[in-house]
C-alpha cells in the first residue's frame, strides 16, 4: 500500500493505506482521533468537519490520495485546552443535547467566524445551514456562533 503524508494538528504523519481511504478513517482508526465523527458517509450532513488550511471540508469524502502534504486540523487541534472562543461560548450556552453533531458544527464555526469575525444573523444561519443536528439544538447552535462572535 503506498505512504501518504499528512500534518495533522501539528504534528507530521506518514500512513500507509489505500489509496481511496477517506480522511475520515484515517484520523479515527490511524490516528485515533475520534472526536470527527461519521454521520452520512456522503457529505450531506457535516458530522465530520475538518479543516484544511482553515477551511472546512466534510472528511468522509476526501481520499487520502488527494492530501499527500496536507496540514489538516481536527477538533483536538482547535484549542490546547478546549478554549477556543467557539468552545468557551458553546460550553456558555450549553448547547449540545446528544452532542454527536457538535465537534463538526464547532469546525464549521471556527473557520466561518475566521472568515467573517462579525456576521450578521443571516448569515450565522446560512453558514450553519449544512451542519445537520438530530436534536435540533439549532436556535442555541446560532446563539453560540453570535456569542463568540461578539
Ligand atoms: Fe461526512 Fe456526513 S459523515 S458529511
Amino acid at each position: 500500500m503506498p505512504t501518504y503524508n499528512i500534518i495533522v494538528n501539528g504534528i507530521s504523519q506518514s500512513i500507509e493505506v489505500a489509496s481511496d481511504t477517506p480522511l475520515l478513517w484515517v484520523l479515527r482508526d490511524h490516528l485515533n482521533l475520534v472526536g470527527t465523527k461519521f454521520g452520512c458517509g456522503i457529505a450531506q450532513c457535516g458530522a465530520c468537519t475538518v479543516h484544511i488550511g482553515g477551511n472546512a471540508v466534510r472528511s468522509c469524502s476526501l481520499p487520502i490520495s488527494s492530501l499527500d502534504g496536507k496540514e489538516i486540523t481536527t477538533i483536538e487541534g482547535l484549542s490546547e485546552n478546549g478554549d477556543h472562543p467557539v468552545q468557551l461560548a458553546w460550553k456558555e450556552l450549553d448547547v449540545p443535547q446528544c452532542g454527536y453533531c457538535q465537534a463538526g458544527q464547532i469546525m464549521t464555526a471556527t473557520a466561518f467566524l475566521n472568515n467573517n469575525p462579525n456576521p450578521d444573523e443571516t448569515e450565522i444561519k446560512s453558514a450553519m445551514h449544512g451542519n445537520i443536528c438530530r436534536c435540533a439544538a439549532y436556535t442555541r447552535i446560532h446563539k453560540a456562533v453570535a456569542l463568540a462572535a461578539s
